[in-house]
């Protein structure tokens, strides 16, 4: 699907946010009625041998070396999602621990008909977010990780998302005023705010006129009135995760509140 579409559909938009260890394509397939997109993931990847600990705390969230390994678990996982949910976009929610290993990533997610590769500077993983990769990518001593693996990563053959968690102890605008010469499709921020328990609606206020591209978000977005209010500020799409996992039909059921 090219940029255009993709930025069409995605306009006023609902998805299921990638949680991982439920979110393979069977989940995201019994789930993902009402999305316009659904993320798969967090899948990881790294070079070979490599972060052998990680693999063996979370065996089926990292993908194979070898690229044709890699693309057929990608298609297994697509396929199951298209035959339940048809053209729905798919996006991927990567762990990345190796660049080589992420753009390699990018080529199977493409043969295997993904859509969005979602690059995650997001979740802790501890200790890795301290290490500079997930969530620590953002901090200002890994920040050249982050700019150099968004070059890489923003000319390959996917659009490119990268998602944030807005309480990364980072200044945002200058994250953003970074990022900016590369082609991102859009950013993602989890906009959790634990004080009020609701989105951080001062966030998107601040932070919209400075992202060039599409605006995901999610982050105690429950309610039509949330989603309607989100849109109106110039959000494009909105996530859900948690209340998915009490009930498989809560984005079908919203979605028909704000359709
Ligand atoms: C169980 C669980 C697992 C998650 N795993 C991931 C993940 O792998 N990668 C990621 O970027 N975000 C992950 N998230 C964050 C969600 O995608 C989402 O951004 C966040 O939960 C806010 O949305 P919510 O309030 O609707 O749950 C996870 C959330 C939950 C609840």
């Amino acid at each position: 699907m090219d940029d255009y579409m993709l930025r069409q559909r995605l306009t006023h938009s609902l998805f299921l946010s990638s949680m991982m260890r439920n979110t393979n394509g069977a989940y995201c397939a019994r789930c993902g009625k009402g999305a316009d997109m659904v993320q798969l993931g967090a899948l990881l990847v790294a070079a070979p041998g490599e972060y052998m600990e990680v693999r063996d705390k979370y065996p089926h969230a990292f993908l194979p070396n070898a690229i044709d390994e890699m693309t057929e678990r990608l298609s297994s996982e697509v396929k199951e999602i298209r035959s339940l949910l048809g053209n729905v976009i798919i996006g991927v929610n990567a762990g990345i621990f190796d660049i080589q290993e992420g753009v390699k990533m990018v080529s199977a997610l493409t043969a295997a008909g993904g859509d969005i590769l979602e690059l995650n500077v997001h979740g802790g993983l501890k200790p890795f977010a301290d290490i500079g990769f997930f969530e620590g990518m953002a901090l200002p001593e890994y920040r050249e990780r982050l700019l150099l693996w968004t070059k890489e990563l923003s000319y390959s053959e996917l659009p490119l998302v990268i998602k944030f968690h807005t309480s990364s102890p980072v200044d945002f605008e200058k994250v953003l005023e970074e990022l900016e010469p590369f082609p991102v499709f859009g950013y993602h921020f989890n906009i959790r705010n634990e004080e009020t328990k609701g989105p951080d609606y001062e966030f998107i206020k601040r932070i919209r006129p400075l992202v060039k591209g599409m605006l995901f978000v999610s982050g105690y977005i429950r309610s039509p009135e949330d989603i309607k209010a989100l849109w109106d500020l110039g959000v494009d799409s909105i996530g859900v995760a948690t209340p998915i996992l009490k009930d498989e039909n809560f984005l079908w059921e919203l979605s028909k509140k704000v359709m």
